[in-house]
This record gives C-alpha cells, sequence and structure tokens, in this order.
C-alpha cells in the first residue's frame, strides 16, 4: 500500500497523452459526417425525450435513496440507535426520499437470486455495490422491501434497528415480517423471497461469476486470519479459487474484467488480492500459457500481497506520509510474504517468487533489491502490472481514485522502467487505450464513455455519446470511433481524448 502511495507520487509526472496531443479541439462538429435524424415527427420525438429524462431522473433519485438506505442501515448496525451518526444518516435518507417521492408514491425493491431490483429494473452496479444488503436479505427472508410516502423518521429508525438484529434473534421474536406490524411501521412492507419466478439465464450467469468473486474474497480472507493466528494455511481453498476464476476468464474474458471494478474502501487488501488475480489472468490469457502455468501464476496474483497481513494497520491505512522508519516496515510485506508461502505445501516456487518480487520493477530499481542480471520472471512482471492498475484506480486513506485511462497512460509513461514494455503493450491491448467507464472527447466534438472495447484498435473504442458538442445532453446512443477514423486521421488529429469526469460533473459509472 505504501508501494500505492509511491505510483500516486508519480501520477503527477504523467507525460502527455498521446492521444491529446493531437486533440480534437479545433475540429468543427460540421468536418464529421454525423447519422441521418430518424423521420419522426416533431410532437413524437420531444415527447420521447421528455419521457427519457424523467426515467433517467427517476432513476438518479432510486439510487440515490438506495445509497442513503444502505449507509443508514450499515450505521445503525455499528452505532447505537441514538447515536448521531445514525441520526445524520436517516436525516440524509429522508432528503434523498423528499426528492424520489416526488416523482412516485412507493419505492420498492426486490432481491432475486443475487440480485437486486427496483421495480422490474435489474440494478446491475448496486447489486454488486450492495452486495451486503442482498446477503442480509436473503439471510433473514427477505425478498423485497416496499417504502410508501408518509414514512416517519421513527418508523425507519425502528425499522433499521430490527433489520440490524441478527437472524436467530429475529426467528426468536417471530420474523422481521411480523415484528414490523407488532411494532406499527405501517410505511413499510416485506416481501417473501422468489417474487420472481424466472430469471433470465444471462442474469443467472452474472450472479454465479459474482458468487465466485465473493467466494474468492472469504477465501482470501480467510489465508489471512490463518496467517495471524500462525496456523497452517488451506492452500487447496485458494487453488479452488483460481481454477474457478481462471475458467471463468478463459470462457468470458471482457465478463470477468469487469468483476475487477469492484472496489471495497474497508476492506482493500481483500478485494484488491482477488481483482489483482483477475487482471492477471486476464492478461495470461492473452498468451500461449498452459493450464498448469496458468494456475502456479494465478496462486501468486492471489497471495502476492500476504505479507501485507503481518504489517500493522495504522502503517497500512496511514493517510499522510510514512515515515522512514514506517517505510521500512512496509518494503518488508514481500519477504515476509515470501517467508510465508515458502513453508507451505502445495505452493510452486514459482507463486513465492511472484510475492518476492512483485514491487522489485522491472529494471530492478524498486524493493527488495534482486542482484540477478537476468531480471525477475515473467509472472512477477505481469502481476506488478495488474498490481499497480488495481491500486491506482482504488480509493485509499492517501489518495482518491484515478479513472482507468490514467492508470493505462501511467503504464505506459513507465513502460522499459517499472514495467516491462512487451507486457504493458498486451495489458493495453487487453484493455484498450481508453478502458471500459473512461469519460472521452471525440472528434465531433461530442462527449461520451467508454463502452465496448474494438479488438486490434486499442485508441478507437465504442462510445456511448452522452452530450452533444455544445454540452447539451443528450439521449445516449453507441458510437463506433473506428467509423470516426479515417476520415480524422487524415486531417491529422486524434478521434478522441479523455476528459476529467469530475471536471463535467458526470458519473460515468451510471451509464455503464
Ligand atoms: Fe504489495
Amino acid at each position: 500500500m505504501g508501494e500505492e502511495r509511491m505510483y500516486f507520487d508519480h501520477t503527477s509526472e504523467l507525460g502527455e497523452n498521446p492521444g491529446e496531443k493531437d486533440a480534437p479541439d479545433a475540429v468543427s462538429p460540421d468536418t464529421v459526417e454525423k447519422a441521418p435524424l430518424n423521420d419522426q415527427g416533431y410532437l413524437e420525438q420531444k415527447e420521447e425525450r421528455i419521457r427519457y429524462f424523467r426515467t433517467k431522473n427517476l432513476m438518479e433519485r432510486v439510487r440515490e435513496m438506495l445509497f442513503c438506505l444502505v449507509g443508514a442501515k450499515k450505521n445503525m448496525s455499528i452505532y447505537p440507535p441514538h447515536h448521531s451518526i445514525c441520526m445524520d444518516s436517516i436525516f440524509t435518507f429522508f432528503q434523498a426520499a423528499k426528492k424520489y417521492f416526488q416523482l412516485a408514491n412507493d419505492f420498492s425493491l426486490r432481491i432475486v437470486g443475487e440480485e437486486l431490483y427496483y421495480e422490474e429494473k435489474l440494478l446491475t452496479r448496486e447489486s454488486l455495490l450492495y452486495y451486503s444488503l442482498v446477503k442480509d436479505c436473503k439471510e433473514k427472508g427477505v425478498g423485497g422491501i416496499t417504502i410508501y410516502k408518509g414514512l416517519t423518521p421513527e418508523e425507519f429508525a425502528d425499522f433499521l434497528y430490527l433489520f440490524s438484529l441478527d437472524p436467530a434473534e429475529l426467528q426468536k421474536r417471530g420474523g422481521l415480517k411480523s415484528l414490523l406490524g407488532r411494532r406499527g411501521i405501517v410505511h413499510i412492507a416485506l416481501a417473501d423471497p422468489g417474487t420472481y419466478e424466472e430469471i433470465p439465464k444471462e442474469e443467472m450467469i452474472r450472479a454465479s461469476h459474482r458468487e465466485e468473486y465473493f467466494n474468492a474474497i472469504d477465501v482470501i480472507k480467510e489465508l489471512a486470519e490463518e496467517v495471524v493466528a500462525g496456523k497452517k494455511l488451506k492452500i487447496s481453498k485458494a487453488n479452488k479459487v483460481v481454477g474457478s476464476i481462471l475458467n471463468r476468464v478463459v470462457e468470458d474474458r471482457s465478463a470477468v474484467l469487469g468483476l475487477a471494478t469492484i472496489k471495497n474502501y474497508d476492506e482493500y487488501t481483500s478485494y484488491h488480492s482477488v481483482n489483482v488475480l483477475i487482471l492477471t489472468l486476464a492478461l495470461a490469457s492473452m498468451l500461449p500459457l498452459d493450464r498448469s502455468a496458468l494456475m502456479i501464476l494465478g496462486t501468486g496474483a492471489l497471495l502476492h500481497d500476504l505479507g501485507k497481513v503481518t504489517i500493522p494497520t495504522s502503517i497500512v491505512n496511514k493517510a499522510g506520509p510514512l515515515s522512514s522508519a514506517e517505510w521500512e516496515v512496509m518494503r518488508q510485506h514481500p519477504v515476509v510474504g515470501a517467508d510465508i508461502l515458502i513453508g507451505q505445501p502445495g505452493v510452486h516456487p514459482l507463486s513465492v517468487v511472484v510475492a518476492y518480487e512483485h514491487h522489485a520493477r522491472y529494471d530492478l530499481k524498486g524493493y527488495p533489491t534482486i542482484k540477478e542480471k537476468r531480471g525477475i520472471s515473467l509472472f512477477s512482471r505481469m502481476v506488478e502490472i495488474a498490481d499497480v492498475y488495481d491500486a491506482i484506480t482504488s480509493d485509499r486513506p492517501y489518495q482518491n481514485a484515478k479513472d482507468p485511462h490514467t492508470a493505462i497512460r501511467y503504464l505506459v509513461k513507465n513502460r522499459g522502467t517499472a514495467f516491462d514494455p512487451l507486457m504493458v503493450k498486451v495489458f493495453v491491448d487487453m484493455l484498450g487505450f481508453f478502458p471500459v467507464g473512461t469519460l472521452v472527447r471525440i472528434a465531433t466534438g461530442e462527449t461520451g464513455i467508454v463502452y465496448d472495447q474494438n479488438e486490434g484498435d486499442p485508441m478507437c473504442p465504442r462510445v456511448k455519446i452522452i452530450r452533444d458538442s455544445s454540452g447539451e445532453e443528450v439521449e445516449p446512443r453507441i458510437m463506433d470511433l473506428t467509423l470516426l477514423k479515417e476520415k480524422v486521421e487524415a486531417a491529422g488529429r486524434s478521434v478522441v481524448e479523455a476528459v476529467d469526469p469530475k471536471k463535467l460533473g458526470i458519473d460515468t459509472l451510471q451509464y455503464l
């Protein structure tokens, strides 16, 4: 983690974005042909537009309500009900609810399988982000929560308190649903599990992907606990996780890469380890490596930071700069990690090497000092890239997360010194120079979010256009930038440049 501080410090030195050198600021929107308009009547178009903005506004409010609901629920499970933090989060929830109930009379959430739905709309991202809510509902026999206009703060606080009780306690008291009735909570209703009978196949697959992701998180946490307790590690569990994630990567790399965007501020190291596993295996799947090599690499990737478990959290999570003594401790984690792993039956020596070398750098200027002239192993070079990419794109006590494009630029800028240039190239080919989720301005002057990659052309992704050339919000549509490429590049300009979403006040995730 201190090592991520180092990466962050270097981001201020980021070089020019190759796509920015030829920024398309001088390109008039008219220089590129636009898609022809549909032959619809003016009124019809206007109605459609109003409908779109109304729906969009409602979904924004839904997401806000959900965010505040989960926040209040979390605080209620940590602090006593009358603690000021609980009171504040209830107040925040009611501010969001006030805006929401201007648009609808009830707020209805459903849990289907592992997914969270608003009405019948699947909330893909929220299902991932608020998995704890989904899990809690399932454990407490709740299939859905409906909140009605007219809810009072007292009812809501009472509901949160009851919801924070553990399943055994709830069962003893007759179940959550009956408790609400007995306590006079009339503006919240709970549905039984399994409200929707059929779950589409694609969603089932996505849910099982996510289940595997969280299973991997549980396993890495268990291993960390075993290290702390000085127990023998259950390496077979780690191998099982690596095998199942590898199968998913082979089946559908893009879908699994989506999982690697899940972050958790409070439990950074566990989520980081699993994300590094996914990113490394996705990178490795671009190379001609056999399955046994991929398994060894995957185990090294998943366990690369195990040595951090022994470092005090006051150092790992320190918001400010580390003192030199603290740095010394932090720099030990690759050696400590390798020491832990080398004594474990079932861990291949090359996996141990990955833990030992993951901060040594391609040019050997990192730590610990490596004297072999042949340099660090190929596996270590791959894990190093995945490690830094995930670290830069994560929120930490000492840094705000950077967007994926910034992380890619950092890797590209430091190829040949910190990173293996060939592996950086493969990594960029895989994720794109503008990874999914990057906010970009394209040569037409319009703004959009990278939606998908065009294989073999990392500079020209497919983009979801969200604003026109004058900055006005438009109904999203997908544009394939390879279609612009010839004309724009012939004029000596680049097709696309990254834009800081914070500067434009855009939440890119809501469009994905
Ligand atoms: Fe590390």
